[in-house]
């Protein structure tokens, strides 16, 4: 059993240490489902008012779904469409405050209102994206952003 000691309120504070428990959780541990299963897990007990959270790999011009904590989700989304799709081809943060107003947005949760994607880059190539998924308009802001990107950096050679 693993057991955290996650209980920051602000939001620096709060990525800080999920950074520090994944870190603890991957560093030893070579599999790649295995790692991703843990971070989604610690992502979507630990960061409040999320209705999704999981990853999306790159695989040839598509990505495919991974492992995620949330309802089952679509399973292939073509590089470039959605929100993830965008992550993947722009290799930039997508933070969409209204999923509604995004141009292509991929519904795979009807309560899905907002989202941040984050893609995980590897040797200048983005490898997979960490997807999370709120039912609350506007959920996401840059210190999410920032918190999610610095996960993404400590998982790229762990994924
Ligand atoms: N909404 C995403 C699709 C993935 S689900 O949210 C899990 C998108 O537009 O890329």
């Amino acid at each position: 059993m693993y057991q955290f000691d996650i209980a920051a309120t602000a939001k620096p504070d709060l990525y800080r240490d999920l950074l520090s428990a994944l870190d603890a959780l991957t560093a030893d541990e070579p599999d790649a489902v295995a790692n991703m299963a843990n971070a989604a897990a610690l992502l979507w007990e630990y960061l409040p008012d999320l209705n999704w959270a999981g990853f999306y790999r790159v695989i040839g011009s598509e990505l495919v779904l991974g492992p995620f904590q949330g309802k089952a989700a679509c399973i292939r989304i073509a590089i470039g469409k959605g929100v993830c799709g965008t992550a993947a081809a722009t290799g930039d943060t997508q933070v969409v405050d209204d999923v509604h107003a995004f141009p292509g947005h991929i519904a795979c949760d009807a309560a899905s209102r907002s989202e941040l994607v984050v893609p995980v880059v590897r040797g200048g190539a983005t490898i997979a994206v960490i997807d999370l998924d709120s039912p609350s308009p506007a959920r996401f802001d840059g210190e999410d952003a920032a918190g999610v990107e610095a996960i993404a950096r400590l998982l790229s050679d762990r994924i």
